[in-house]
């Protein structure tokens, strides 16, 4: 890679991993988000997507002040306002840069019940130079690590793992190429029962697995942003761990994985609720910054919209209500980014 591009590449990450900013994950697939909707009893149309998005875009203190990036949909990066300015434009008047997510999707992996691959790489530098063209400066690519249930150490797979990494590192070259910086999403989910420790054996695996592949591939780390799961015990577990804890493993398990080089690490909030994906991500920032040698932050999908959407509620007059509620939870992970966080700021919004 060719220094020129280097340096572009590694300006874009670091804008993202900007101090007191994060990214706000707004790419929910057309599946994904008549989830959210059916949440709030509102109907998935084309109208009502936008108009949300809209709301969001439109938050003028938390777009400007607290989110660096915000990754789109497909249908999103296309799409006008109701005053007919592209919802790209408004992303970048308020100085966050538009991101796009480019992965088809996690499929069954065959041969391995339970496990998935996820797809997308075919005629991917196409799309991304068209991406790039609309205005994408990154891209994310969502890769599905499961963990099996009940003790049974089967899941995931040797081959799920490096399926899955292998995909990762070329669709992070492909993006270089097309001067786009490539978020790497290696999840592992925390649906099922297990405890911190063998989450914390399952990412650091994913992670060695992950930085090969991307040597192997001469992706450039200083132009990547790794999106990760904390360390966390799965949902289902009687074992839940402190926010001490999870701040120390995640933090001790990145630092025996991840390269210094890579400028950020943004996470995902996997569902954690709002108040703990905030509290998790200020203790790390709090009590290890100077462990740390990448910058720290969040791009979270439902730990920033969960509260907006359910005062919004798909109704206009709500609107105002539901971008305080997104401008607080913005500007608390702001906060968290900094460690800066306090309980007692929760309450005097
Ligand atoms: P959550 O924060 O809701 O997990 O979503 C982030 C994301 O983009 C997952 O790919």
């Amino acid at each position: 890679m060719n220094n020129e591009l280097l340096d572009e590449l590694n300006g874009i990450a670091r804008t993202m991993v900007h101090p007191g900013k994060g990214i706000l994950a707004a790419d929910e697939s057309t599946g994904t988000i008549k989830k959210r909707f059916d949440s709030i009893g509102l109907e998935s149309t084309e109208d009502n997507r936008r108009d949300y998005r809209e709301l969001l875009f439109r938050t003028e203190d938390a777009m400007s002040e607290n989110i660096s990036g915000v990754i789109l949909y497909d249908e999103t990066i296309r799409q006008k306002a109701a005053d007919g300015t592209p919802l790209v434009k408004l992303i970048e008047q308020a100085g966050s840069v538009p991101g796009i997510k480019v992965d088809m999707g996690a499929k069954d992996l065959a041969f391995h019940p339970g496990e998935k691959v996820t797809e997308g790489l075919t005629g991917l530098r196409e799309r991304l130079a068209e991406y790039h063209q609309l205005g994408a400066r990154f891209a994310k690519w969502r890769a599905v690590i499961d963990i099996s249930r009940g003790g049974d150490r089967t899941m995931p797979s040797y081959s799920c793992l490096t399926a899955n990494m292998h995909a990762l590192a070329r669709y992070a070259a492909l993006c270089q190429e097309q001067r786009i910086v490539p978020i790497v999403e290696p999840e592992v989910l925390m649906d099922g029962d297990h405890d911190i420790d063998r989450c914390y054996e399952v990412t650091e695996q994913g992670l060695k697995i992950l930085y090969t592949a991307l040597f192997e591939a001469r992706v450039a780390l200083e132009g990547t942003i790794l999106k990760p799961n904390m360390v966390i015990a799965g949902k289902k577990s009687d074992k839940q761990a402190s926010t001490d804890e999870i701040a120390e493993k995640t933090v001790r398990c990145f630092r025996n994985s991840v390269p210094a080089a890579v400028p950020g690490i943004v996470f995902l909030s996997g569902g954690q609720s709002e108040r703990e994906a905030t509290e998790n991500l200020n203790t790390m920032n709090r009590d290890f910054a100077d462990q740390m040698p990448w910058a720290l932050s969040f791009s979270y999908g439902r730990a920033l919209q969960a509260s907006t959407l359910d005062t919004w509620k798909g109704d206009k007059g709500n609107a105002e209500a539901a971008q305080r509620a997104f401008a607080h939870r913005a500007k608390m992970n702001g906060l968290a980014q900094k460690g800066a966080w306090t309980e007692a700021m929760e309450d005097e919004a």
